[in-house]
């Protein structure tokens, strides 16, 4: 496999067996090289649905749509409202129906081509159309490229939780093409780079050091050493669900930073960004990682100084029993108890009995929720 990046052409990367076999294609200009798309897409199906919110079909979608049209490909754009409210079911039902209006059946791929959103609501309409279709994810944000993307996890959220409904249907292709960061919205990359904190604080000490060195760089979007965290990142992710056939439970490793960040966003009905809640749930789970003497304090404050600038922008306004309660029902929960992934070090995730998560004491829960809103104003005080 080819490593680097700059060079680096439509890398592959096998995917584990459980979730099927995807491709990875990461390369700058890459939604411009129609020979490589198309060349890819027609094996696939006689038909194609390009799914993608109403602001990046407008960026790209539309051009997109076009360019496969002039290349003889049947095409079909479909979109819906940009945002984490719109990843419902009826959403997705909305999409079936005009699908099954056009006469769309089992001879069509579906292409999501958007950030987390539509990859894993497009992707979840890709498992259960027609029984399943053929899924190319053409992710633009780098939330999306880092992390939504890869794995073969799809879902739509319920009133009662994130993600509660859904299913593991792996793309064919995963066609990365880091140019379209470019018009991303500031706030949106650094959601992107919460995920890519999150992938340094689980497996990798090396990805942790370069995003303290370069992460203003990486923010700013200095071309090679975003491509090179991206592609990095995806691999580790890739080998963390890859690991899950060998020690099943691993993937729960992808949850650090979720049991609080995924019941953040339920609990003030999605105002804060998927990213900034996942950073405060990180502080958090790191806080208590520490507290429960598992995580050096030393390590614990580097972790600490790198969330900060990505913390919510206002003290969250839920109260401490919704965060409990949405908790409570998130997918790792056991006997109605939250669990928690838990770092003994930066790179390296606390194996409990072959388990990748932990109950925690309720009374430590709250002690580091509250310091965490403490920590919140604090940062906002700072950065502000
Ligand atoms: N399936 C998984 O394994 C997995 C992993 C991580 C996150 N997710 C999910 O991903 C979602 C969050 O993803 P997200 O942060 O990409 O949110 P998003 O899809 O809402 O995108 C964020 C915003 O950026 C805009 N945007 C996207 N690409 C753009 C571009 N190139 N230029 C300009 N604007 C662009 C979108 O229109 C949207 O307004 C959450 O629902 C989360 O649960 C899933
Ligand atoms: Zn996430």
């Amino acid at each position: 496999m080819q490593q680097d990046p700059s060079s680096m052409l439509r890398s592959l990367c096998s995917m584990p067996p459980t979730v099927g076999s995807s491709q990875i294609a990461l390369q700058r200009g890459l939604l411009g090289d129609l020979v490589f798309i198309t060349s890819l897409l027609r094996p696939l199906a006689q038909r194609f649905a390009i799914i993608s919110d109403t602001c990046v079909a407008s960026l790209y979608g539309e051009a997109l749509a076009a360019s496969l049209a002039a290349e003889s490909l049947a095409v079909a754009l479909l979109t819906f409202p940009t945002g984490e409210r719109q990843k419902t079911r009826a959403t997705k039902e909305r999409l079936e129906d005009q699908l099954l209006d056009l006469g769309y059946g089992s001879d069509s791929c579906i292409i999501a081509l958007g950030g987390g959103v539509v990859t894993d609501l497009a992707g979840f309409l890709a498992a259960t159309y027609c029984r399943g279709l053929p899924l190319v994810l053409i992710p633009t944000s780098l939330m999306a490229m880092v992390d939504a993307s890869i794995g073969g996890k799809t879902a739509v959220n319920t009133p009662h939780g994130k993600n509660m409904v859904g299913a593991l249907h792996a793309p064919r292709w995963i066609l990365i093409d880091p140019a379209l960061l470019a018009t991303l919205p500031l706030r949106e990359r650094r959601a992107g780079m919460v995920e890519l904190i999150k992938h340094g604080l689980i497996a990798s000490a090396d990805l942790f050091a370069l995003l303290e060195r370069e992460g203003e760089s990486l923010l700013m979007g200095q071309p090679q050493l975003l491509d090179q965290a991206i592609w990095e990142s995806s691999l580790l992710k890739s080998a963390i669900v890859a690991g899950e056939e060998l020690r099943p439970g691993s993937r729960h490793l992808l949850n650090f930073g979720h049991t609080i960040g995924h019941a953040l966003e339920c609990a003030t009905h999605y105002a804060l960004s998927h990213g900034e809640a996942v950073a405060f749930g990180l502080l958090v789970e790191s806080y208590l990682a520490c507290a429960a003497g598992l995580l050096p304090p030393a390590e614990a404050t580097r972790i600490y100084r790198l969330l900060s600038p990505y913390l919510p922008p206002h003290t969250p306004t839920c109260s401490l029993a919704a965060l409990l309660e949405a908790m409570a029902l998130d997918k790792k929960a056991a006997g109605g108890r939250p669990r928690f992934v838990l770092i003994e070090g930066i790179g390296s995730a606390c194996s409990f009995d072959g388990r990748y998560c932990t109950p925690l004491d309720e009374a430590l829960i709250r002690d580091g929720l509250a310091w965490g809103w403490e920590q919140c104003a604090q940062a906002n005080k700072q950065f502000s």
